[in-house]
């Protein structure tokens, strides 16, 4: 981490992120890279000196929406220079400026920065470079140095922070561009991960969630020399006095070792939740995909995953509709949902992407079928989703209460398995984790009661064996 001298922050930057987590956390980094130029965030458009819009390429319909936004961008900036307020930047930062470099330079003409996510480290010399020549200032290159030796220390995060230990991807299923737009797998030192988790405790953070596009193929350098696995690192974390919760996402089946296991069974800041894309059912499908497993190799890996942590609850990817999907081998996905049992999933209609070995498969699946397909495999994720919320009820568990709620008087957290719960709490336990006994289960969130003295032991279940009642 570098050292920077500090401007007074007198412009201001508005970063728009779309897609997953890693954006997230990068969106924020962005800000810290931007904070020794005098930029201060904020959130709408229409304030900002400069807007960066962090994107995303993994579905069409993600890619897209960059282009119509870019649109309204231009009319606001023209608005703004009306109004006598000075020009505004308009930046494309993260995995479409990735896939598209140069392209979007002529799509959008009017665009001003475009930048890789591999490269927004270079921001304050595109900046004045800009502000020096004028002209669109364009990298997308994937530099030799990584990019997290040139950041600054992180801002405050807030109780519940991202941090990135690994990045990119060599796994190349079929159908994911992630391996083109972020590159090849690259996991960070062991000693710049615990000091960037240190640095946010000591703000305040609590809880980290370790962010990787494939984040259990963790393989970074340890303070010795021999790389540290993922499950080595998490042990580590969890020495950090006042780091309470950890969890890692995105994992993939094929690199989740036994050692990680362990870590689930051993380390109770370990958080019981795991996010594990299966994508489908079929034997077939999977391998068309180049997933690497099996679907019996998948819920064994859930048996043993269980066995090793009673109260672990998952989460999962679906993607229907894959190049030559049968309705067959669409049912062996519902039948494997029905055994696995996720308590939350995303599922997605398969959206051919250019330059994949997938969008060139024959017996492409018509868009309605992949919309029929989509629904049925829906309402059976919707249905095992409320009923885990359901069976929540009578649970004593530790909330994270992480933010303000909707109405006065209330504050909402996180579960230890990543449900919204809404709490009346006093403000002074914002950013605390406390016992709260689960009262109501939506759809999509829980309702709960701080747990005080008076409640009767016999009114609360068992965190432990109470818990893996819940999951059964
Ligand atoms: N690294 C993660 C996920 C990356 S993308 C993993 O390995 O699972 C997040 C999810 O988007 C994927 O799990 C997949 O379900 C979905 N996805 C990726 N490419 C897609 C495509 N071309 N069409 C539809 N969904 C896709
Ligand atoms: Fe994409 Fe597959 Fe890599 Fe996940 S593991 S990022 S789905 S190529
Ligand atoms: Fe999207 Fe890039 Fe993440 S394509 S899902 S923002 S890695």
């Amino acid at each position: 981490m570098t050292k920077t001298l500090t401007k007074p922050l007198t412009k201001t930057v508005c970063i728009k992120t779309y897609g997953c987590q890693m954006n997230v956390y990068d969106s924020a980094r962005m800000a810290d890279v931007l904070a020794p130029l005098g930029y201060r965030p904020v959130e709408e458009p229409a304030e900002a000196d400069m807007v960066l819009l962090n994107t995303c390429h993994i579905r069409e319909k993600a890619s897209e929406k960059v282009f119509s936004e870019l649109g309204r961008l231009r009319q606001l900036r023209q608005a703004r220079e009306e109004r006598g307020l000075g020009r505004m930047v308009i930046g494309v930062a993260g995995c479409v400026a990735q896939a598209e470099g140069a392209e979007m330079l002529t799509r959008a003409p009017w665009v001003d920065l475009v930048l890789g996510p591999q490269a927004y480290h270079r921001l304050p010399e595109m900046v004045a470079r800009l502000a020096r020549e004028g002209g669109a200032q364009l990298d997308t290159d994937f530099p030799a140095e990584p990019k997290f030796d040139h950041l600054p220390a992180p801002g405050p995060r807030g109780p519940s922070a991202f941090l990135s230990i690994q990045e990119g991807c060599d796994r190349f299923c079929t159908f994911c561009v992630v391996p083109y737009t972020r590159g090849a797998e690259y996991s960070r030192p062991a000693a710049a991960i615990l000091d960037e988790a240190r640095a946010l405790v000591d703000q305040g953070t609590i809880e980290l969630t370790l962010l990787g596009q494939n984040v259990n193929a963790y393989h970074g350098a340890g303070p010795a020399g021999a790389s540290w696995s993922l499950a080595r690192l998490i042990r580590a974390l969890a020495d950090i006095p006042g780091l309470t919760r950890i969890r890692y996402t995105t994992s993939h089946p094929r690199d989740l070792t036994d050692d990680l296991i362990a870590a689930h069974a051993e380390v109770p800041a370990l958080m019981p939740f795991l996010h594990l894309p299966v994508q489908s059912g079929s034997d077939r499908v999977l391998r068309a995909m180049n997933r690497g497993h099996t679907a019996d190799a998948y819920v064994t890996l859930v048996d043993r995953l269980r066995a090793a942590r009673p109260d672990l609850a998952l989460s999962s990817d679906f993607i229907v509709g894959f190049p030559g999907e049968t309705d067959a081998e669409f049912e062996d996905t519902l039948s494997l949902v029905g055994s696995v049992g996720f308590i939350q999933a995303y599922s997605f209609k398969y959206s051919p992407r250019p330059g994949t070995p997938a969008a060139a498969m024959p017996r492409q699946v018509p868009e309605a079928v992949k919309a029929q397909r989509l629904a049925r495999l829906q309402e059976v994720l919707n249905t095992q989703q409320i009923l885990f919320n359901r069976r929540c009820v009578g649970l004593e568990i530790d909330v994270l209460l992480d933010r303000a709620g909707r109405r006065p008087g209330q504050l909402l957290g996180r579960s230890p398995w990543m449900q919204p719960v809404h709490v009346a709490a006093p403000a002074a336990t914002l950013g605390r984790a406390r016992r709260v006994l689960i009262v109501d289960g939506q759809p999509n969130s829980l309702a709960g009661r701080l747990v005080s003295p008076e409640i009767p032991p016999d009114q609360v279940a068992n965190a432990g064996p109470g818990t893996a009642r819940a999951l059964a």
